[in-house]
């Protein structure tokens, strides 16, 4: 009779076990079976939570900022030209930065192309010529990239630009990479020369593959 006993209490506690609290949600912390002098977990470890108060810090946030001036990894930005647009003398450089030489190529410019309709077409225009859609809703002050005075400009300006902005125009330091705002500023050359060209430009091969001749 004893197994009897046995056997059913068995069976309850294993059908309990099975099927007994699935799919409950719990919200209260799990009971503890060690307390923690005895089993210290990583639970249990000092730290301070995100968003959390500190009595430490007299501010009382357990966040803390980045000390300053830290620079994450790979993102020492220590090239004059490269990053800042700017030759030894501190004024705007005329030209890519030297790292970047031999590599202003078709490729590169293909890659300025793509940032470029991405990020500046809006206002510029597919053609720099300050034609963008934002016109249409009245945005009129976009320059044309086929000024004179930007035609111009050192390439530094434009990077410039391009990072920091002017005036109604925001900066795309977030969202353009150093050298592909240098990508950038080879396609926007490639559009201002488009709209210089003159017949010089064109040599004998290049005319017989655009009017497909042998
Ligand atoms: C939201 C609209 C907008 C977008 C997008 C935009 N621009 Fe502009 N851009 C402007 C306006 C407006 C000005 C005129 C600013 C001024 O001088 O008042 C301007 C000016 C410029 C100038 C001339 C600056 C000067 O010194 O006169 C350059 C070069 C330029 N933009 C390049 C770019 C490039 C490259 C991109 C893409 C990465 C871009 N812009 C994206 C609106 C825009």
């Amino acid at each position: 009779m004893r197994h009897v006993y046995l056997i059913t209490l068995f069976v309850c506690v294993l059908t309990v076990s099975v099927l007994g609290f699935r799919e409950t949600k719990f919200t209260a912390p799990p009971l503890d079976v060690f307390p923690e002098w005895i089993f210290p977990g990583m639970k249990y470890q000092p730290k301070l939570r995100p968003q959390s108060e500190s009595a430490f810090f007299a501010d009382g946030r357990a966040d803390r900022m980045p000390v300053p001036r830290t620079v994450a990894r790979g993102m020492l930005r220590d090239d004059d030209h490269l990053h800042h647009g700017k030759n030894a003398a501190g004024a705007f450089a005329a030209g890519f930065p030297a790292v970047l030489a031999g590599k202003v190529d078709l490729d590169f410019i293909r890659r300025g192309q793509g940032q470029f309709q991405i990020y500046c077409t809006p206002c510029h225009g597919v053609l720099g010529d300050g034609n963008g859609i934002t016109k249409k809703y009245g945005m009129g002050a976009t320059p044309t990239f086929h000024d004179p005075r930007i035609r111009t400009m050192p390439e530094g300006e434009i990077y410039n630009t391009i990072a920091n902005g002017k005036n109604t125009m925001q900066g795309y330091a977030d969202k353009i990479a150093p050298e592909d705002r240098w990508a950038v500023i080879a396609y926007v050359r490639a559009l201002q020369r488009a709209q210089q060209g003159v017949a010089a430009d064109v040599t004998d091969a290049t005319a017989k593959q655009t009017l497909g001749l042998p």
